[in-house]
């Protein structure tokens, strides 16, 4: 037999999938890691607890599964996008914590970029904002506050990176310094035109050139994993930054496809083809992938917070696993003129506010816990809305349908309330594992084990959840949401 196997770094969890060609599940192995929050605003994560659990969910997913490591075909890596880290290039020790994409500390030196003028520039060659969510403040931060650092990096000694590059360097054992464009397009660094570091956003930023990986493309090479660390060498061959790799799992492979991941936060991706789309919406133009020589291209809002919300009820202990939350949400028949705004970090697309701040309103004595886990249930769905609308009036039309993924799909009751709040209808696949699944294709494509057919296959329909609700009372209760986050916005600004 041959199997893919997919690396799946998650913001809160590390796993690894085992896939058979046709992109069947057989194995899975998760481990959450620690978050560490030094202060309200920042979120740091260790880069050897990063490493540490993705090698041991590897190795488990192989015990698990029975499978001889020499039957893996070719290893997908997939990750979550922007975190930043530096090491030392020649022994790979961390020189500071990852600095995880939900960090606000950079907020003040974007607004200072900002008061400079570069944001159109910024805009034009990203296809992102000036926003502490990308990783390009993130490294200036580093390089002026850990000692030392600047004078390193430009001697060559240190090395940049997103999650991908990290975990690349520890599978080669150091061999590969390497991203794929998918990454590098989230990073304010990366020109999406020329699908190179951009030297003039470099110059703006004061980065050093010596701190960059190497940008292959996504179904490249990107050597061998390391024969002691999973029983046989593998070849790596397919990166991509988790929301892509959740799109091509999707095989929403033509202009127009598009879909919706509900992790840790909810993030709705349009292929726009070999074209990128500047938005004028706060959308973010992205690179999807680059295959076979080409790239193709996506439209992207990015909502910070969506399966948080419901570890947070679980968290302070409203809840005692995050999956009860269905049951009672269902306790009730609306949240009861409660709405609840779940901006932790701040707000992303459309928004663009890193001051804003969480928020609960419309509590009265009626209020009960029921109220609240829907209401957290609908807080996610309506940022949903808010970036959905943004999209079609954006790439000039509606998406017919909606394609869910991620933890919170597995949820019908979510996914009902979706498709009533959008007024489109929400589609689930057969494996809502997309993410590993669009990493593990990618892997088998890079290898020559399969073509975009095989991609295409491996999707199948499990259910599709229909709008009830009439648009009035859709439409109206979107205006009081939208009333609740203008409450929100700028709360963390004095
Ligand atoms: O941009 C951040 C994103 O890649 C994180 O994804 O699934 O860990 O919420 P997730």
């Amino acid at each position: 037999m041959s199997y893919l196997l997919a690396l799946d770094q998650g913001t809160t969890s590390s796993r690894a999938l085992l896939f058979t060609l046709e992109g069947r599940p057989v194995a899975v192995a998760q481990q959450e890691f620690g978050q560490l929050y030094p202060a309200p605003g920042l979120v740091e994560h260790d880069p050897l607890e990063i490493w540490r659990t993705q090698l041991q969910t590897a190795r488990e997913v192989l015990r698990r599964a029975g499978v001889d490591p020499k039957e893996v075909v070719a290893l997908g890596l997939t990750n979550q996008r922007e975190t930043t880290l530096v090491w030392e290039r020649k022994t790979g020790k961390p020189l500071h914590n990852a600095l995880v994409w939900q960090d606000r500390r950079t907020a003040s030196l974007c607004e200072v970029l900002k008061a400079r003028g570069l944001e159109p520039l910024f805009r034009e060659r990203t296809g992102l904002l000036l926003d502490p969510y990308f990783s390009g403040t993130k490294l200036l931060w580093l390089l002026e506050n850990v000692p030392g650092l600047r004078e390193r990096a430009e001697q060559g000694e240190v090395c940049f990176g997103t999650v991908d590059t990290w975990l690349i360097y520890n599978l080669t054992g150091g061999r590969f310094h390497a991203t794929d464009p998918s990454n590098a397009s989230r990073t304010l660094l990366f020109n999406l035109h020329t699908l190179s570091w951009d030297e003039d956003l470099l110059q703006a930023l004061g980065i050093p050139q010596a701190l960059l990986p190497e940008v292959r493309p996504s179904d490249g090479e990107f050597g061998e994993t390391l024969p002691e660390l999973l029983g046989a060498p593998i070849p790596i061959r397919g990166v991509l930054g988790d929301q892509q790799a959740a799109l091509f799992g999707q095989a929403a492979l033509e202009a127009g496809q598009g879909k919706c991941t509900y992790g840790t936060g909810a993030f709705l991706l349009l292929n726009t083809g070999e074209r990128p789309v500047p938005s004028q919406r706060g959308l973010l133009t992205t690179v999807a992938w680059s295959l076979g020589g080409r790239a193709t291209y996506a439209l992207e809002g990015s909502v910070f917070i969506a399966g948080a919300a419901i570890q947070w009820l679980r968290d302070l202990g409203l809840i005692r696993e995050s999956r009860e939350v269905e049951a009672l949400a269902r306790e009730v028949e609306d949240a009861g003129g409660v709405y609840f705004v779940p901006a932790f970090t701040g707000l992303g697309a459309p928004y663009w506010d890193p001051y804003a701040r969480g928020l609960l309103i419309g509590l009265t004595r009626g209020t009960g816990r029921a109220h609240l886990a829907r209401a957290a249930l609908e807080g996610v769905a309506f940022q949903v809305r808010d970036v959905f609308l943004a999209m079609g009036e954006e790439a000039g039309l509606p998406l017919k349908e909606l394609r869910a993924d991620g933890g919170m799909a597995a949820n019908d009751f979510f996914l009902a309330l979706q498709a009533d709040l959008l007024g489109t209808p929400v589609l689930r696949p057969e494996v809502t594992e997309t993410t590993a699944l669009g990493a593990a294709l990618m892997a088998g494509v890079g290898a020559g084990a399969l073509d975009l057919e095989g991609v295409r296959a491996a999707w199948r329909e499990a259910a599709r959840f229909l709008p009830t609700l009439p648009e009035e009372v859709r439409r109206e209760r979107h205006r009081l949401w939208q009333r609740a986050v203008e409450r929100a916005l700028g709360w963390a600004k004095e």
